[in-house]
């Protein structure tokens, strides 16, 4: 394998030495996303929240450092999910907090269980994305709020590790999926032409 697919194969799945790196570089370039991502979620001490694919666990502590809420993550990487229980151990051990494995597909909790659920940059990934948004729609309460934190196709268009392994959506096709599994939609940029928030709240069909 080639240096470029490696680097994106790192995106996609971090794993061993690589992963951490690459999740430590994601931590630097994401950090307009952790801001928007925050403010958007607007978290209260009442709010169950769910991280999807919440990589080296840097936002969920950041989160949990500042918000009473009950935090829960899952994540495809076995690697990730040990780099960020590690990061996070004091919250796990107090019982704000509770991370697994798992794929955004098949979440494994029940109808209506989170408040707010939030992703930064994991949906290029996801197997299906209609599967990954309608199980989001279960999982979510009556009037819940999903906040997607991506970057624009055009973006990611130009870097060359994205060439393999990446979906890259529009914002016309995110917004699309988002509406089609149950949402209303509002935009946020972030970036002008580089990163944005799908800020997505649960209609009652
Ligand atoms: C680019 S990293 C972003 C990590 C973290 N959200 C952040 O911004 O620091 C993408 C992460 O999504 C995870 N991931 C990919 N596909 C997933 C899926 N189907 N379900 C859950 N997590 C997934 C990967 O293992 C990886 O840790």
């Amino acid at each position: 394998m080639g240096i470029v697919a490696y680097i994106g194969g790192q995106f996609r799945k971090p794993t061993g030495l690589g992963g951490r790196l690459s999740a430590f570089v994601m931590n630097r370039m994401n950090q307009k996303q952790y801001r928007a991502a925050e403010a958007a979620l607007g978290l209260a001490g009442s709010d169950t929240v769910l991280d999807v694919g919440f990589g080296n666990g840097y936002l969920l502590r950041r989160l949990a450092e500042r918000y009473g809420s009950r935090f829960y993550g899952i994540e495809i990487s076995g690697d990730m999910l040990r780099a960020a229980s590690e990061r996070n151990s004091r919250a796990i051990a107090g019982g704000a907090m509770t991370l697994t494995l798992g794929d955004v597909v098949r979440l494994d909790f029940a109808d209506g269980f989170f408040d707010k659920i939030y992703t930064v940059n994991t949906v290029y990934f996801w197997s299906d994305l209609d599967a990954g948004l309608a199980e989001i729609y279960r999982v979510l309460k009556a009037g819940g709020l999903f906040v997607n934190a991506v970057y624009t196709k055009e973006f990611l268009d130009g870097l060359r590790y994205t060439k393999r392994g990446f979906a890259k959506y529009s914002l016309e096709e995110f917004a699309a999926a988002s509406e089609r599994n149950g949402f209303s939609v509002e935009v946020k940029p972030i970036t002008a032409g580089k990163a944005y928030c799908l800020i997505c709240r649960k209609r009652d069909n």
